[in-house]
Protein backbone atom coordinates (compact mmCIF):
# COMPACT_ATOMS: atom_id res chain seq x y z
CA UNK A 1 0.00 0.00 0.00
CA UNK A 2 2.51 2.42 0.58
CA UNK A 3 5.08 1.38 -2.17
CA UNK A 4 1.39 2.06 -4.29
CA UNK A 5 1.23 5.59 -2.53
CA UNK A 6 5.23 6.15 -3.42
CA UNK A 7 4.22 6.26 -6.86
CA UNK A 8 2.40 9.48 -7.06
CA UNK A 9 4.62 11.78 -7.87
CA UNK A 10 4.02 14.41 -4.87
CA UNK A 11 4.41 11.27 -2.15
CA UNK A 12 8.32 10.16 -3.90
CA UNK A 13 9.15 14.04 -3.90
CA UNK A 14 8.26 14.08 -0.08
CA UNK A 15 10.24 11.19 0.37
CA UNK A 16 13.25 13.03 -1.20
CA UNK A 17 12.33 16.01 0.73
CA UNK A 18 13.06 13.81 3.91
CA UNK A 19 15.77 12.37 3.30
CA UNK A 20 18.42 15.04 2.66
CA UNK A 21 20.98 12.95 3.89
CA UNK A 22 20.66 10.38 1.28
CA UNK A 23 19.80 12.22 -1.19
CA UNK A 24 23.39 14.55 -0.51
CA UNK A 25 25.40 11.75 -0.87
CA UNK A 26 23.71 11.18 -4.55
CA UNK A 27 24.21 14.80 -5.20
CA UNK A 28 28.01 14.66 -4.30
CA UNK A 29 28.53 11.26 -6.10
CA UNK A 30 27.23 12.45 -9.39
CA UNK A 31 28.86 15.63 -9.75
CA UNK A 32 31.69 13.40 -8.85
CA UNK A 33 31.26 11.15 -11.50
CA UNK A 34 28.95 12.83 -14.49
CA UNK A 35 30.53 14.26 -17.49
CA UNK A 36 31.86 17.65 -17.40
CA UNK A 37 31.53 18.13 -21.13
CA UNK A 38 28.99 20.82 -21.75
CA UNK A 39 28.67 19.10 -25.27
CA UNK A 40 28.46 15.63 -23.91
CA UNK A 41 25.16 13.94 -23.63
CA UNK A 42 23.77 11.95 -20.58
CA UNK A 43 20.79 9.49 -20.17
CA UNK A 44 19.05 9.34 -16.52
CA UNK A 45 17.50 5.92 -16.30
CA UNK A 46 15.22 5.29 -14.10
CA UNK A 47 15.34 9.55 -13.64
CA UNK A 48 12.03 9.25 -11.19
CA UNK A 49 10.83 13.30 -10.81
CA UNK A 50 13.93 14.24 -13.11
CA UNK A 51 15.18 16.54 -10.64
CA UNK A 52 19.18 15.41 -11.05
CA UNK A 53 18.74 16.79 -14.87
CA UNK A 54 19.66 20.06 -14.19
CA UNK A 55 22.75 19.72 -11.75
CA UNK A 56 25.03 17.84 -14.15
CA UNK A 57 27.49 20.26 -16.50
CA UNK A 58 26.25 17.97 -19.64
CA UNK A 59 23.29 18.25 -21.42
CA UNK A 60 20.66 15.60 -20.37
CA UNK A 61 17.69 13.18 -20.91
CA UNK A 62 15.49 11.18 -18.40
CA UNK A 63 13.63 7.92 -19.13
CA UNK A 64 11.51 6.43 -16.25
CA UNK A 65 9.16 3.14 -16.52
CA UNK A 66 6.11 5.59 -14.54
CA UNK A 67 4.41 7.53 -16.85
CA UNK A 68 2.77 10.00 -14.04
CA UNK A 69 6.46 10.83 -12.74
CA UNK A 70 7.24 11.42 -16.54
CA UNK A 71 4.54 14.16 -16.78
CA UNK A 72 5.35 15.77 -13.61
CA UNK A 73 9.10 15.56 -14.16
CA UNK A 74 8.53 17.37 -17.93
CA UNK A 75 6.64 20.13 -16.15
CA UNK A 76 9.67 20.92 -14.02
CA UNK A 77 12.17 20.45 -16.13
CA UNK A 78 10.63 20.63 -20.16
CA UNK A 79 10.15 18.27 -22.15
CA UNK A 80 13.25 15.94 -21.52
CA UNK A 81 11.51 12.90 -20.81
CA UNK A 82 10.00 9.26 -21.92
CA UNK A 83 8.06 6.64 -20.35
CA UNK A 84 10.13 3.36 -21.15
CA UNK A 85 11.37 0.13 -19.66
CA UNK A 86 14.91 -0.12 -19.06
CA UNK A 87 15.32 -3.42 -20.68
CA UNK A 88 13.96 -1.40 -23.70
CA UNK A 89 15.33 1.84 -24.50
CA UNK A 90 13.55 3.92 -27.34
CA UNK A 91 16.76 5.86 -28.44
CA UNK A 92 19.02 4.92 -31.22
CA UNK A 93 22.48 3.41 -31.13
CA UNK A 94 25.85 5.47 -30.07
CA UNK A 95 23.55 8.32 -28.87
CA UNK A 96 24.60 8.90 -25.32
CA UNK A 97 27.94 9.57 -23.92
CA UNK A 98 27.19 8.29 -20.88
CA UNK A 99 24.25 6.58 -18.89
CA UNK A 100 23.28 7.29 -14.97
CA UNK A 101 21.36 4.52 -13.72
CA UNK A 102 20.80 6.03 -9.88
CA UNK A 103 18.76 4.37 -6.96
CA UNK A 104 16.63 2.14 -9.34
CA UNK A 105 19.42 -1.06 -9.34
CA UNK A 106 18.04 -2.04 -5.91
CA UNK A 107 14.66 -1.71 -7.72
CA UNK A 108 15.57 -4.45 -10.79
CA UNK A 109 16.41 -7.83 -10.64
CA UNK A 110 19.72 -9.54 -11.24
CA UNK A 111 18.94 -10.61 -14.87
CA UNK A 112 16.89 -6.93 -15.39
CA UNK A 113 20.41 -5.58 -13.94
CA UNK A 114 22.56 -7.28 -16.87
CA UNK A 115 19.68 -6.52 -19.62
CA UNK A 116 19.58 -3.30 -18.63
CA UNK A 117 23.48 -2.88 -19.08
CA UNK A 118 22.99 -4.52 -22.50
CA UNK A 119 20.68 -1.69 -23.33
CA UNK A 120 22.72 0.69 -22.39
CA UNK A 121 25.66 -0.13 -23.83
CA UNK A 122 23.30 -0.61 -27.28
CA UNK A 123 22.84 3.58 -27.01
CA UNK A 124 26.08 4.31 -25.31
CA UNK A 125 29.06 5.54 -27.41
CA UNK A 126 32.08 3.46 -28.10
CA UNK A 127 34.00 5.79 -25.47
CA UNK A 128 30.90 6.09 -23.27
CA UNK A 129 30.30 4.40 -19.47
CA UNK A 130 27.61 3.64 -17.18
CA UNK A 131 27.21 5.12 -14.02
CA UNK A 132 25.50 3.60 -11.20
CA UNK A 133 24.60 5.12 -7.74
CA UNK A 134 23.15 2.81 -5.74
CA UNK A 135 22.51 2.08 -1.87
CA UNK A 136 23.62 -0.85 -0.50
CA UNK A 137 23.17 -3.01 2.21
CA UNK A 138 25.36 -1.87 5.85
CA UNK A 139 26.48 -5.04 8.26
CA UNK A 140 22.95 -5.37 10.35
CA UNK A 141 24.84 -4.21 13.34
CA UNK A 142 23.52 -0.76 11.77
CA UNK A 143 20.21 -1.71 12.43
CA UNK A 144 18.56 1.60 11.96
CA UNK A 145 19.94 1.88 7.97
CA UNK A 146 19.35 -2.04 7.62
CA UNK A 147 16.00 -2.08 8.75
CA UNK A 148 14.86 1.13 6.71
CA UNK A 149 16.46 0.12 3.26
CA UNK A 150 14.62 -3.76 4.55
CA UNK A 151 11.21 -1.58 4.40
CA UNK A 152 12.30 0.11 0.48
CA UNK A 153 10.07 -0.18 -2.24
CA UNK A 154 12.60 -1.85 -4.04
CA UNK A 155 12.78 -6.00 -3.70
CA UNK A 156 16.43 -6.37 -4.94
CA UNK A 157 18.98 -5.19 -2.47
CA UNK A 158 22.13 -6.18 -2.11
CA UNK A 159 25.55 -5.48 -0.59
CA UNK A 160 28.39 -3.34 -2.26
CA UNK A 161 30.06 -6.88 -3.25
CA UNK A 162 26.91 -8.53 -4.52
CA UNK A 163 25.94 -5.42 -6.51
CA UNK A 164 29.74 -5.28 -8.18
CA UNK A 165 29.49 -8.85 -8.86
CA UNK A 166 26.25 -8.52 -11.16
CA UNK A 167 27.95 -5.82 -13.59
CA UNK A 168 31.12 -7.66 -13.47
CA UNK A 169 30.21 -11.06 -14.68
CA UNK A 170 30.49 -8.82 -18.28
CA UNK A 171 31.83 -5.48 -17.87
CA UNK A 172 34.67 -3.77 -15.93
CA UNK A 173 33.92 -1.98 -13.14
CA UNK A 174 35.94 0.85 -11.86
CA UNK A 175 34.11 1.14 -8.00
CA UNK A 176 34.03 4.54 -5.39
CA UNK A 177 34.38 3.67 -1.68
CA UNK A 178 31.29 2.96 -0.21
CA UNK A 179 30.28 6.30 1.27
CA UNK A 180 28.14 5.76 4.65
CA UNK A 181 25.53 8.10 5.47
CA UNK A 182 23.05 8.28 8.16
CA UNK A 183 20.66 6.30 6.85
CA UNK A 184 22.35 5.05 3.67
CA UNK A 185 25.21 3.75 2.38
CA UNK A 186 25.75 4.12 -1.20
CA UNK A 187 28.33 3.68 -3.87
CA UNK A 188 29.60 5.02 -7.20
CA UNK A 189 30.22 2.29 -9.55
CA UNK A 190 31.69 3.44 -13.51
CA UNK A 191 30.72 0.48 -15.74
CA UNK A 192 32.75 0.31 -19.12
CA UNK A 193 32.50 -2.75 -22.01
C1 LIG B 1 14.11 5.20 -5.94
S1 LIG B 1 13.52 5.80 -7.48
C2 LIG B 1 14.93 6.77 -8.01
C3 LIG B 1 14.53 7.86 -8.95
C4 LIG B 1 15.66 8.81 -9.33
N1 LIG B 1 16.73 8.13 -10.03
C5 LIG B 1 16.20 9.49 -8.09
O1 LIG B 1 17.31 9.15 -7.66
O2 LIG B 1 15.49 10.36 -7.56
C6 LIG B 1 13.62 4.39 -8.57
C7 LIG B 1 13.08 4.70 -9.94
O3 LIG B 1 13.28 3.58 -10.81
C8 LIG B 1 12.16 3.52 -11.67
N2 LIG B 1 12.13 2.18 -12.26
C9 LIG B 1 11.88 1.01 -11.64
N3 LIG B 1 11.95 0.00 -12.51
C10 LIG B 1 12.27 0.54 -13.72
C11 LIG B 1 12.46 0.00 -15.03
N4 LIG B 1 12.37 -1.30 -15.27
N5 LIG B 1 12.77 0.84 -16.04
C12 LIG B 1 12.88 2.18 -15.81
N6 LIG B 1 12.69 2.75 -14.60
C13 LIG B 1 12.39 1.93 -13.56
C14 LIG B 1 10.99 3.86 -10.76
O4 LIG B 1 9.83 4.23 -11.47
C15 LIG B 1 11.59 4.99 -9.94
O5 LIG B 1 11.39 6.25 -10.52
Amino acid sequence: MVHRVLEIPAAFRLTQLLNPFTTGIYRRLLREHAPQDPHALLLDLGCGLGDYLDMVECRALGVDVNPAYMAKAAEHHGPRFAAATAMDLPFQSETFDAVLIMATCHHLSNEQVLSALEECFQVLKPHGYVLIIDPVLPSPLWFWKWALFKLDRGKHLRTFAQLKAVAGEHYRVEASPVVRGLLHDVVALRITR
